[in-house]
Formats: structure tokens, C-alpha cells, sequence
């Protein structure tokens, strides 16, 4: 039984609170816990989650300071954490094979047995990782061969047992990030049963603008998930829920779509909002579905959704919109100003690329007008400015199924090896990506933040401005980004942000240099 909507009150996730403080550092500490939590009323789902919630616990870093996040991996399989949007040295960006085994693993010897799903190359007996199949509890877990994983072991992975650090250095600007689990092959699955959170970067400069704050700044994690009719999440795995493995291949080429929207882990929520400016960090964290969200009744004049910031910051100036598409991965900050509304209104946030039950969102009704010292200047932030024409390497990156039935997702007609660099980029230097789709693939780069040049003969196209880390590119669509790489040496990924398009290996490994 599915709650109606708009019924149940709209929260926003736990603040980490840091347990050590110094001149420039911030050290959080942050348990993977399996956890069983009633997502839906009186039903329990078991979750993976981070510190026990879901979302999990929103990491605050402030620009200039340093962030360290301690993982302990409670969890009966491995973990890999990623901060997404985050510019990072490669050894704390969460490559797919550098994983956290649970604790109580033991020393770890890779390359030599383990492999990089985190089970046992065959016939080598060298490693355990966790007492695999005994868990499962976790919806369609139909049993299925773990066979198509393509098990591969990386000699190069940093691997941890129990317990790392995550380092994160000062970011160069205020943004909306999030943090989820990497771990090569399972990544749709991780994320499904509820590993990921919000981290927010603020920045003092960005807090003298006068954009809402407080209980008037609110983070909006959207997601789908499917749940069995006792509660528990269902996803399509091939094999145990412990295991190694991805979605079952052929019936889930697309992706993994659910029939619940979840905002902040609650299904359809509804907040009561005063009738003044309210910011909202619009992120999606949904495995495989893309969202066009839009304010239903839209405000008197329209341009309800006055975009001030994409993935990574601001923009230069406020943009309103009416609709905002979100592919996988995407953030978009926009400023609502309730005071353009009769107070008694109910708005909606819909969903105009969704069907029945997950056309609708979430629903604000809103109260009396307030004070509202808050406002939107009309120049916000310096956004990329890259000149094309000083670009030093131009690459080429199709994303595109290769094989048929029984084929896989690829980029440039391979599947993800780690070891195997589809670029060398060198650091400081402009290079200009040409990214090439057969159908929709929202192409996500690791390190540096981009700038969208041009999508098809056009310019960049409305849910492209910005500093962009991840880019919604549209069946036989072909979009140009310039990006310069900086700071860090070492390897990382670019890949589709579709969690089982990525798991099914279209992902690639670059190395900067
Ligand atoms: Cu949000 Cu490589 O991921
Ligand atoms: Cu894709």
C-alpha cells in the first residue's frame, strides 16, 4: 500500500556534525550500516545506508578548508565512495576498484585473487569478503549466475579493509555535490539501497549575495525506487544481494526504473513553505530516470524556477525557467519566490517526463507572506569562460551499445578495464571533448568541472549553462565540452551516470598527468 500523495511531511537530511576541528581541517566520521527504515508507512526496507539514514548525513565543507570524511564499512560488501562534482586527488576520488572491504576483512593482497567486482577470481580461493548470499532479504534477488560481471582484477587498486580516510582539499567554489557509493559493477545496486548524500559546499562570499538561507535553503534529493508489497526494495540483481553483480543485462538495458518518487527518502512529500523566496538544490540521484520539473500552477508571468547555480556553482546571472530537465546525476539550484503566490495555494512540483504516479513530486502549500530579506542579485558568480580556440587536444568519446542482444554499453566500442587509459590528458592544458550518444546517456567526467560549447549545430541548450560536471546527451546527439584539468595527477573515470549503463562497463578510465 502506497501512502496518497502529498500526505507525509517533507524532511530535510541529518547535518554531519564534524568530530574534530583544527586551524583548516574538518574531520567527519561516517559508518556504512545496513538499516531497516519504514520509507514507506509501517513497512520496514532494509538499506544500505551512510550514518544510518537515508539520504545519508549532508557533509558541509566550507571553501578554503579542508574536509576529511572517515568511512568505516560496516556493510557486508564492499564500498567505494565518491564525491561527486568534487575536484579531488585521484587516491580519495573513489575509482571503482579502489574499494573499502567491510571491516573484519582482514589484509588484503589485490590483483593476486581478489578481483575487481570484490568476489574470488575462479579458482583462486583467496579472498572472502563477506558471507555472500546470506543476507539477501532484498527484493528480486532471483539467484541468477553472476557470470556476465565481467570479473577483472586491477593490480593498480588502492584497496582498504574496515576503515579510510577520504581527503578532500579546499574546493574552489561554493556548489551543491553529493556523495555516493563507486564500487565497480555494483554501483546501481549501492546506490539503490540508499548510498548517497548531499555535500554542500558554502562559501562566505556566496553567503553575502542575500539568497534564501536557513530553513529556506533546502536540499531536493530526488529518486525512484520499486518496492516488493512487504517493503523491501526490489532490484533486478543477478545473484545474491551480497554478491558481486550488476542488473540482470538484457532486461535492463535502460536502466532501472521505479514506480515511487522518493524527495529526501520520503515518497511524495508535502511542506508547508511561508510565502517568501525559498532556494532549492535540486539534485538527481536516481539510478536511471531523467525528470522535467516544473511548478504547477506555475506563478502569475511565469519563470517560477529562477535558476542561480548547476552542478558546480552559480551562474553569472539568474536564470527563470519553466521546466528544468535533470538527467541522472545533474544538480540545478533555483530560487522559488512563494510571495508570487495567493497564500492557500497548493503547488506542485511536477514531473512532465513522468506517467501517473510519478508525474507528481512533491507539493508546498503555501502559508502568509513574510519579511523576506533575502534576495537575487542580478550578477551572481564568474562562470567558465574557456576559449575554445586555445584548446591544445581535441578528443573524440562515443557512447554507444556494441553488440546487440547480449551486448554491453561501451565508449568507443570498450567496456570499462581500469587499467586500460582511453586518454592521457595533461594537466593545465585545454582540451575540447566531443561526446557522441546513440541513444540518452548523461556522460559524467571525474576532477574538473566543464563548460558545454555546443550541443548539435546549436549552442549550449537551457540545462546546460554553468559549471557542469555531468551532461544529458540525447539519442544522436553530439555535444562539445572544454575542460581543463588541473591539480591532480593519477587516474579517474568518465562515464554514463545511468548507474546501470555504467555498471554494464560505459565508463573509461583517463589519466591526468
Ligand atoms: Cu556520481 Cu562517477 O559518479
Ligand atoms: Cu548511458
Amino acid at each position: 500500500p502506497l501512502p496518497a500523495a502529498y500526505t507525509l511531511p517533507f524532511v530535510v537530511p541529518p547535518v554531519a556534525v564534524p568530530v574534530s576541528t583544527t586551524g583548516d581541517t574538518d574531520v567527519y566520521e561516517v559508518h556504512e550500516l545496513e538499516r531497516t527504515l519504514p520509507v514507506l508507512p509501517g513497512l520496514a526496507t532494509p538499506l544500505w545506508t551512510y550514518a544510518g539514514s537515508f539520504p545519508g548525513p549532508t557533509i558541509v565543507s566550507t571553501v578554503g578548508r579542508r574536509t576529511v570524511v572517515r568511512h568505516t564499512n560496516e556493510l557486508p560488501v564492499p564500498v567505494v565512495v565518491h564525491l561527486h562534482g568534487g575536484h579531488v586527488p585521484a587516491g580519495d576520488d573513489g575509482f571503482p576498484t579502489d574499494a573499502l572491504l567491510p571491516v573484519g576483512s582482514g589484509p588484503v593482497t589485490y590483483g593476486a585473487g581478489v578481483t575487481a567486482g570484490g568476489g574470488t577470481a575462479p579458482g583462486s580461493g583467496a579472498a572472502h569478503l563477506g558471507p555472500s548470499g546470506q543476507r539477501a532479504g532484498g527484493g528480486n534477488d532471483a539467484g541468477l549466475p553472476a557470470g556476465a560481471l565481467g570479473v577483472l582484477a586491477d593490480p593498480a587498486a588502492r584497496v582498504a579493509s574496515g576503515t579510510r580516510d577520504y581527503v578532500m582539499p579546499p574546493q574552489p567554489r561554493a556548489a551543491t555535490l553529493w556523495y555516493h557509493d563507486h564500487w565497480m559493477g555494483a554501483t546501481g545496486r549501492a546506490m539503490w539501497r540508499g548510498l548517497m548524500g548531499v555535500h554542500l559546499v558554502l562559501d562566505p562570499a556566496e553567503d553575502a549575495l542575500g539568497l534564501p538561507t536557513g530553513e529556506r535553503d533546502l536540499p531536493v534529493l530526488l529518486c525512484d525506487r520499486a518496492f516488493g508489497a512487504d517493503g523491501t526494495l526490489t532490484y533486478p540483481v543477478a545473484g545474491p544481494m551480497t554478491a558481486p553483480g550488476h542488473a540482470m543485462a538484457t532486461p535492463f538495458m535502460d536502466g532501472v526504473l521505479g514506480d515511487v518518487v522518493l524527495v529526501n527518502g520520503v515518497p511524495w512529500p508535502r511542506h508547508e513553505v511561508a510565502g517568501a523566496r525559498h532556494r532549492l538544490r535540486l539534485l538527481n540521484g536516481s539510478n536511471a530516470r531523467g525528470w522535467s520539473l516544473a511548478l504547477d500552477p506555475p506563478p502569475p508571468g511565469g519563470g517560477g524556477l529562477v535558476q542561480v547555480g548547476s552542478d558546480g556553482g552559480l551562474l553569472p546571472r539568474p536564470l527563470p525557467r519553466d521546466t528544468i530537465r535533470l538527467a541522472p546525476g545533474e544538480r540545478c539550484d533555483v530560487v522559488v519566490d512563494f510571495a508570487r503566490y495567493r497564500p492557500g495555494t497548493r503547488v506542485q512540483l511536477v514531473n512532465r517526463a513522468g506517467q501517473g504516479r510519478t508525474r507528481q513530486v512533491m507539493q508546498f502549500v503555501v502559508g502568509a507572506r513574510v519579511a523576506d530579506p533575502s534576495r537575487v542579485p542580478s550578477t551572481l558568480a564568474s562562470g567558465p569562460a574557456h576559449d575554445p580556440r586555445s584548446a591544445v587536444v581535441h578528443r573524440s568519446l562515443a557512447f554507444e551499445r556494441w553488440g546487440g542482444a547480449g551486448g554491453t554499453w561501451t565508449i568507443n566500442g570498450e567496456a570499462f578495464a581500469p587499467d586500460r587509459p582511453l586518454a592521457r590528458p595533461v594537466l593545465g592544458q585545454l582540451e575540447v571533448w566531443h561526446l557522441a550518444s546513440d541513444v540518452s546517456h548523461p556522460v559524467h567526467l571525474h576532477l574538473e568541472q566543464f563548460e558545454v560549447l555546443s550541443r548539435g549545430r546549436a549552442g549550449p541548450g537551457p540545462d546546460d549553462h554553468g559549471w557542469k560536471d555531468t551532461v544529458s546527451l540525447r539519442a544522436g546527439e553530439e555535444v562539445a565540452i572544454a575542460v581543463r584539468f588541473t591539480d591532480y595527477a593519477g587516474r579517474f573515470v568518465v562515464h554514463c551516470h545511468n548507474a546501470e549503463h555504467e555498471d554494464m562497463g560505459m565508463m573509461a578510465t583517463f589519466v591526468t598527468g
